[in-house]
C-alpha cells in the first residue's frame, strides 16, 4: 500500500503504478486556528510506504509525515517505510557555530520516533545525515532517471559540468550512462546566498582520463548538474563562465529544484535553455519522475 503525502501526491500515484500497489487515500485539512487534521481511509495494510518530501513549507510537509507515519503504526501496521525524496534540514548536519541546532539529527529522530521503519531518500546534501538513523537508510542516487531523460531528449556533442566539485560526481555518474565529457567549476561561497566562481578555467580532475580544457567547451551543448538548485547563485556563475568559453548552449539540471527567489528567472535570464528538476518537489521544471526509481528501490 502506498501513502502520498501533500507534498508528493504525484509522485505517490505513479509510484503506486509501477507497483501495482493500492493508493490510499489521506483526508487532511486545516482548523482554522491553523492546526493540521489528518485521517487515513480504508483498511490499513501489515506493509506500507508513505512518499512525502519535506521542501516548503517545511515544518508543515514534516508535520504531516510524522502523522502519517504514527497514525499507520497506531492502526495496525506492521511496517512503514518512509520515502522523502526531498529531505528538508539536510544541510545542517554539524554546528557551523556554536549553539547552533543540528536540525538534521533532529529531523531524524523525530521520523524514527513516530515509528518509520526504513528511511529512503535522494541525493541527500550530506550523506553522513542517514548516520542519525538507528533504523536501515537508503540514500539513492537521481543520476541515472536524469541521465535516461538527457539520452533521450538532447542533442549530441554534450558536455556535462559540475558548478562545484562537490557536484562532479554527479556530472562523472551521468556522463558515465550518456558517455560524453564531464569536467567541474570550483566554486567560492561568501554568504548564504553570494556565491563566486572563481577559477575561470575549465579543466578536468587530473587522476580523470577525459582531459577536458578551455577549448573543449567551445561549441558543446553544455549541461550543468547539481543536486539543488535554490538561489540559483551557483548555476548562474557556472552559466557565466560557459557562455564566455563559447558553449552552444547551456540546459541546467538538478534534482531538487528548490528555486527560491525567483531563482528559475535568474537562471533563464543568464542564459539557460531549459531547467530540468525531477519530482522530488513540484516545480514547474520537474520533467524527470523519479517514481520507477523509487519503485525500484521499494522491490530491493
Ligand atoms: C551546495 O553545495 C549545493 O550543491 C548547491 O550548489 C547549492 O545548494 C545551490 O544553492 P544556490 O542555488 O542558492 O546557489
Amino acid at each position: 500500500m502506498i501513502i502520498g503525502g501533500s507534498a508528493s501526491q504525484d509522485l505517490a500515484a505513479h509510484v503506486a503504478r509501477e507497483l501495482g500497489e493500492e493508493l490510499c487515500y489521506v483526508e487532511t485539512k486545516k482548523f482554522p486556528d491553523g492546526e493540521r487534521y489528518l485521517r487515513i481511509n480504508g483498511e490499513i495494510s501489515d506493509e506500507v510506504t508513505v512518499i512525502q518530501s519535506t521542501g516548503y513549507p517545511q515544518d508543515e510537509n514534516l508535520m504531516e509525515l510524522l502523522f502519517i507515519i504514527a497514525n499507520l503504526k497506531d492502526l495496525g501496521a506492521k511496517k512503514v517505510r518512509a520515502v522523502v525524496p526531498y529531505m528538508g534540514y539536510a544541510r545542517q548536519e554539524k554546528r557551523f557555530n556554536p549553539g547552533e541546532t543540528i536540525s538534521a539529527k533532529i529531523i531524524c529522530e523525530l521520523i524514527q520516533a513516530a515509528g518509520a521503519d526504513e528511511f529512503i531518500t535522494f541525493n541527500i546534501h550530506e550523506e553522513c545525515v542517514l548516520n542519525f538513523f538507528d533504523i536501515p537508510a537508503r540514500n539513492i542516487s537521481a543520476m541515472p532517471a536524469i541521465a535516461e531523460f538527457l539520452d533521450k531528449t538532447s542533442e549530441d556533442n554534450l558536455l556535462v559540468i559540475a558548478p562545484d566539485k562537490g557536484a562532479y560526481g554527479f556530472a562523472q555518474e551521468i556522463s558515465e550512462i550518456i558517455g560524453c565529457d564531464c569536467t567541474y567549476l570550483t566554486k567560492v561561497r561568501l554568504g548564504p546566498d553570494k556565491v563566486e566562481t572563481k577559477i575561470v578555467d575549465v579543466r578536468c580532475d587530473s587522476e580523470s582520463e577525459n582531459t577536458v580544457n578551455v577549448d573543449s567547451v567551445k561549441g558543446k551543448h553544455a549541461i550543468i548538474i547539481d543536486d539543488i538548485i535554490a538561489t540559483g547563485g551557483t548555476i548562474v556563475n557556472a552559466i557565466n563562465i560557459l557562455k564566455q568559453y563559447g558553449a552552444s548552449s547551456i540546459d541546467v539540471c538538478c534534482v531538487h529544484p528548490i528555486l527560491t527567489n525567483n531563482g528559475a528567472t535568474r537562471i533563464y535570464s543568464a542564459g539557460a535553455q531549459k531547467i530540468i528538476g525531477t519530482n522530488s518537489l513540484s516545480s514547474d521544471t520537474s520533467r524527470v519522475s523519479l517514481a520507477k526509481s523509487i519503485a525500484d528501490a521499494l522491490r530491493d
